[in-house]
């Protein structure tokens, strides 16, 4: 049985913040520019991303493998990178000044909180790729995929638009399809691995140690 929500269960594990001294300074003259913050006023997107009508919302960017990838890739389409992960949100805000990325801005902060800035129904896609398994009974209410979150994100998804996850842990895939088949925001749930998915360092340790990822993709009703 699913364990009850607790609202103030964060999804994450305490994660390293140091930044060494040269990545610091990168850090501190980049996100002014390119960073939202995780809280505060409901966000125009259109003012985030002028000229973009599809945007998409990562949950749990990691070390910004694939956001970086993507936005890079897919330079019409918006991405919001969130994670709690310093490092990797230094990273994505260097590469964002490399490359010119005006498609790809990061959040630092936890997702969940990030989610009250955006507007009912003004994302296309949201992702959570490999979120924290919290594989033992009595963490269980710390899994993203619960449905009290999904329908926290349901709210913001567009009708038709998203959501897209993947795990490599069997058991947590069993509980996606379980909570997003019962979940009446969503009309279909299929396995679907998208194309432009890359294969992150995260997953690639999982499948050296035998792990086979599985993608699920439900479309918001
Ligand atoms: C196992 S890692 C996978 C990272 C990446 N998606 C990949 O495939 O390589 C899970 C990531 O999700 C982040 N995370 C978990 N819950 C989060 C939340 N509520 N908000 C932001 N990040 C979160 C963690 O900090 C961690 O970086």
């Amino acid at each position: 049985m699913e364990a009850s929500p607790r609202p103030t269960a964060r999804t994450f594990k305490p994660r390293r913040r140091r930044l060494g001294t040269e990545r610091a300074a990168v850090y501190e003259r980049l996100a002014p520019l390119f960073a939202l913050a995780e809280t505060g006023p409901v966000l125009d997107l259109v003012e985030s991303f002028p000229d973009r009508r599809s945007i998409r919302l990562e949950i749990g960017s990691g070390n910004g493998d694939l956001a970086s990838s993507f936005a890079r890739s897919h330079p019409d389409v918006g991405l919001i990178a969130v994670d709690v992960h310093r490092p990797g949100i230094a990273r994505l805000l260097a590469d964002i000044d490399a490359f010119g990325l005006g498609n790809l801005r990061v959040v630092e902060g936890d997702a969940l909180v990030f989610l009250d800035r955006l507007p009912d129904a003004s994302i296309d896609e949201v992702w959570a790729f490999f979120p924290d398994p919290w594989p033992k009974n009595a963490q269980s209410h710390r899994r993203l995929v619960t449905s009290e979150r999904m329908a926290r994100i349901a709210r913001v998804l567009k009708s038709g638009g998203s959501l897209r996850l993947a795990t490599d842990v069997a058991a947590y895939a069993q509980q996606m399809r379980g909570v997003l088949a019962a979940d009446p925001n969503f009309v279909r749930v299929e396995d679907e691995r998208p194309t432009w998915r890359i294969e992150t360092h995260f997953e690639r340790e999982g499948r050296e140690r035998g792990r086979a990822a599985v993608d699920l993709r439900a479309i918001r009703r």
